[in-house]
């Protein structure tokens, strides 16, 4: 059997309970065949500093990586003061650097996020949109999906507990996959 292709999925939360990384756990339980979902983590990077370009340190090293042997990659954040939280823009800038060398430019992203507010991460997700047009990374336009963190959301073995919610993020995941294979047929 040939081996999965993954997916790298990178969470903008660090919180220990994060309703997003538990988003991310529970999107890669739902990979369909033939495809693997891997957090890679942003915990141990440090903050991006310029003058590190010559001499990245071990975890930037070890982030680029990663990312660089995935197909696609899937954001799943949290809204911070309607903005992106800043560890995860930290994360997209070292992945950006040092110039000409980056990791991210043509590989397919797409956007996720939970909160507990209504708006559901909606300006968190525009604002990213921007950040990785930039970047040059094609991402997935429709659909989009914005959730609201409600208690019981997550079933206890770590799914998405409503059928209609569940279905609905299935739906999204695997239009993902198809695009990101389209974008490689192409
Ligand atoms: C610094 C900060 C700013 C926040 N700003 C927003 C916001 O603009 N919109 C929003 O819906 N929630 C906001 N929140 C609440 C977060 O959505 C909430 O803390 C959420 O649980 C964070 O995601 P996580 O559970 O994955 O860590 C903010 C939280 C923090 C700590």
């Amino acid at each position: 059997m040939p081996a999965a292709q993954r997916i790298g999925v990178v969470v903008g939360s660090l919180r220990r309970d994060s309703f997003n990384r538990r988003l991310a756990q529970a999107l890669a339980s739902m990979a369909p065949d033939g495809w693997a979902l891997e957090i890679v983590e942003i915990r141990e990077l440090p903050l991006y500093d310029q003058d590190d370009d010559g001499s990245p340190a071990e975890p930037v090293r070890r982030f680029k990586e990663r990312i660089a042997g995935c197909r696609g990659v899937i954001f799943v954040t949290p809204e911070y003061n309607r903005s992106i939280p800043g560890v995860l823009k930290n994360a997209l800038d070292h992945g950006s650097r040092p110039y000409g060398r980056g990791v991210w430019s043509g590989k397919p992203a797409g956007v996720l996020g939970i909160s507990p507010g209504a708006l559901g991460t909606a300006l968190a997700q525009q604002h990213l949109r921007s950040v990785l047009a930039s970047l040059a990374m094609p991402t997935l336009a429709q659909p989009e999906v914005y959730l609201q963190a409600r208690d019981g959301f997550f079933a206890a073995d770590g799914g998405i507990a409503d059928d209609a919610t569940r279905r609905l993020v299935q739906g999204w995941l695997d239009a993902f996959v198809a695009w990101v294979q389209q974008q490689a047929d192409a």
